[in-house]
């Protein structure tokens, strides 16, 4: 079967772009491959990461489009230019609109480094702190118009311990992040994620 074309979105380091395209290129039976960078911060880790990795970079400078619309529309341009099957947005720190969800209705994910629905949006980890929270998380999600509020796919906890500072923390759940996005973003391209409301099932598990 022909492999899924995935477009990673991301904004920052890159270093879930990087475990997604690792994932792939390890497995040559990978049912995806990432045919797509799309970048909206010059100077972004994840485009040094990308050109290493041999990924297609589209870098964006969203402020040069007349509205957030218009340079979604030139990004779903670009998309179906490269046949994009799905997306996966990786530390992209924007709210996508209607132009992008309507293009990719339920094709687009998220991961977010909390256990949503606690603390969305900029820096979770810190915000967990500061919350006292004694359990941090991770969790992989449908996009929708919101903040972080789709449907959840997958989630891992782990314990805060007491002398966490977001330093220490925020490694940890990376460790669990890298291992748990590639395998939502497998489940996804074998059309094992299937949506019901906002109950999500994946048929046959993560094999995590
Ligand atoms: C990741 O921790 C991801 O969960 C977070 O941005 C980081 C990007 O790191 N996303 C959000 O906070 C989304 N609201 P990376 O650039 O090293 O992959």
């Amino acid at each position: 079967m022909a492999k899924k074309r995935v477009a990673v979105f991301a904004s920052g380091s890159g270093s879930n772009f990087e475990a997604v395209v690792s994932a792939s290129v390890r497995d040559a039976a990978s049912p995806y491959e990432v045919a797509l960078l799309v970048c909206d911060k010059p100077g972004a880790g994840a485009i040094e990461r990308a050109e290493r990795l041999g990924v297609p970079v589209y870098a964006v400078r969203p402020k040069s489009y007349a509205s957030r619309e218009a340079y979604e529309a030139d990004v779903v341009r670009e998309l179906r230019e490269r046949g994009i099957d799905f997306i996966v947005l990786a530390g992209y720190m924007r709210l996508v609109t209607s132009v992008l969800l309507d293009a990719f209705e339920n094709r687009i994910l998220n991961i977010h480094p909390s256990l949503l629905p606690a603390f969305p949006g900029l820096h979770a980890v810190e915000q967990a702190l500061a919350y006292g929270a004694k359990v941090a998380g991770v969790t992989v999600h449908f996009v929708d118009g919101g903040m972080d509020s789709g449907a959840i796919i997958a989630q891992e906890a782990l314990a805060v311990l007491p002398d966490d500072t977001a330093d220490t923390l925020y490694p940890r759940v990376q460790v669990i992040e890298h291992r748990l996005y590639p395998a939502v973003v497998r489940a996804f391209a074998e059309d094992r994620v299937r949506l019901d409301g906002r109950r999500v099932v994946v048929e046959g598990g993560l094999g995590l």
